[in-house]
């Protein structure tokens, strides 16, 4: 076996803590949602009962309303802040109080869709559950019927420091109560290639106010203090929703057929809204004000993926993405390298994240850019043939930022190299 795919299985073994994965040690102690997702891509590849259990162990943590939290406290850890006791979430197991970009329905479809009998029970097991869970993002963050669903916090994004969030984060204010707290995030990676002091300040302030009106959907919807539409949570949603479809197809779930088409044709109508003319691209944008934000990212370019916009606007985003890659060694920064506020190794700024590689060239791909995605491809290998399973990496150097050993970094380097190892690992 190719010593970095034994690598990359060795890196999601030493994450296990037993039933959940953590998306690396020390740094991120806990079960996180879409890093679940991701690294049950990889587990699948080589243990699936593993990879369900990854699953099922983030939806026990699903809460009554449908919502998967963005983290699970399973035990507290003075590694991270801020833990369990600072969310309050008052349910068992302890999480935070907000979601995270939902591609669990997408992952489970493939699982499903390239497995055997055994996939579909399991999926069949926990189908009302992805129902809910999209039901939530439907209702509670697009209680407006418009189709646009809205990030409570650059969190909910995963995408948490991109320049996207800056004209939101202005807005939002520190309150002279706010707790004082300690950051641990910068005891475990450079400083450089975090958030900075300020952005921090505005994250607990958000969290702040949650905990204030405790949770409540609706309040911080209409009052809360950061309010924006994010391309990857939107397009993610639509895919996840379409693969949903697919699912529910398979499974001859046909009561659920109509609610999921339906969403489909509301979120694909509402991806319209994120059409930014004078950038001629989809950008993020605010939902209070409806202003634009001016920077093509990686999750602009999941418009592919979820296979929206005209032909026009799709001939656009393709000469964005040779364009970004002309200036890029490695593909797909995070932030575009033309623009002022880029930086190379600021995590959501301008580094290079694999998970979303792996997205933007699946759409690419499907939508016949076949180049694009296989310049894509080549350079996420190549990245970590070199660089390692890190969590990020550096656009123009190539070299590794944030956590080492990560997971779904590992999880894609099986998935991008389509690794079939079951058979040799139950043999071992
Ligand atoms: C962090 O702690 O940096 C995470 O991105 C929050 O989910």
């Amino acid at each position: 076996m190719n010593k970095m795919i034994e690598e990359a299985i060795n890196v999601l073994k030493e994450n296990d803590r037993g039933g959940y994965t953590v998306p690396t040690s020390r740094l991120y102690p806990f079960q996180w949602n879409w890093d679940s997702g991701f690294t049950a891509l990889g587990l699948w590849r080589f243990n699936k009962w593993r990879a369900w259990l990854e699953i099922i162990s983030l939806l026990d943590a699903q809460w009554e309303n449908g919502m998967i939290p963005h983290i699970v406290f399973r035990q507290n850890d003075p590694d991270y802040y801020p833990g369990p006791d600072i969310w309050n979430s008052n349910n068992e197991p302890p999480s935070s109080c907000l979601s995270q970009p939902p591609v669990l329905s997408s992952v489970v479809w493939q699982m499903v869709d390239k497995g055997t009998p055994y996939d579909a029970r399991k999926a069949k097991e926990i189908f009302s559950r992805l129902m809910a869970s999209h039901r939530w993002f439907m209702d509670s963050r697009d209680p407006v019927n418009k189709g646009v669903i809205a990030a409570i916090h650059p969190w909910e994004t995963g995408r948490d420091n991109c320049p996207d969030w800056d004209m939101g984060l202005k807005n939002v204010e520190v309150p002279k109560e706010l707790e004082s707290y300690a950051r641990r995030d910068i005891i475990h990676v450079d400083t450089e290639q975090r958030p900075t002091k300020v952005e921090y300040d505005k994250y607990m302030s958000i969290v702040h106010f949650g905990k204030k009106v405790g949770w409540n959907d609706n309040v911080i919807y209409n009052e809360g203090p950061f309010l924006m539409a994010d391309p990857g949570i939107q397009f993610i949603l639509l895919r996840a929703t379409k693969d949903l479809l697919r699912l529910a197809h398979h499974l001859r779930m046909n009561a659920a057929l109509d609610e999921i088409n339906n969403w489909i044709e509301k979120l694909t109508k509402g991806s319209a809204w994120l059409w930014n003319e004078t950038v001629g691209g989809f950008c993020a944008r605010d939902m209070r004000t409806g202003k634009f934000s001016d920077g093509i990212t990686n999750a602009s370019m999941l418009c592919f993926y979820a296979h929206v916009g005209d032909n026009l606007q799709r001939e656009k985003m393709a000469t964005h993405c040779e364009r970004i890659l002309k200036k890029c060694k490695y593909a797909f920064p995070s932030w575009d390298p033309e623009h002022k506020c880029f930086n190379k190794i600021r995590y959501w700024r301008g580094p290079v994240w694999l998970i979303m590689n792996y997205m933007i060239e699946k759409g690419l791909n499907e939508m016949g850019y076949d180049k694009l995605a296989q310049r894509i491809a080549d350079d996420s290998k190549k990245l970590v043939n070199t660089a390692g399973m890190a969590e990020y990496f550096d656009p123009i150097e190539g070299s590794p930022l944030g956590g080492a050993n990560f997971s779904w970094t590992a999880a894609i380097y099986l998935e991008m190299n389509s690794v079939d190892i079951s058979k040799n690992i139950t043999e071992n």
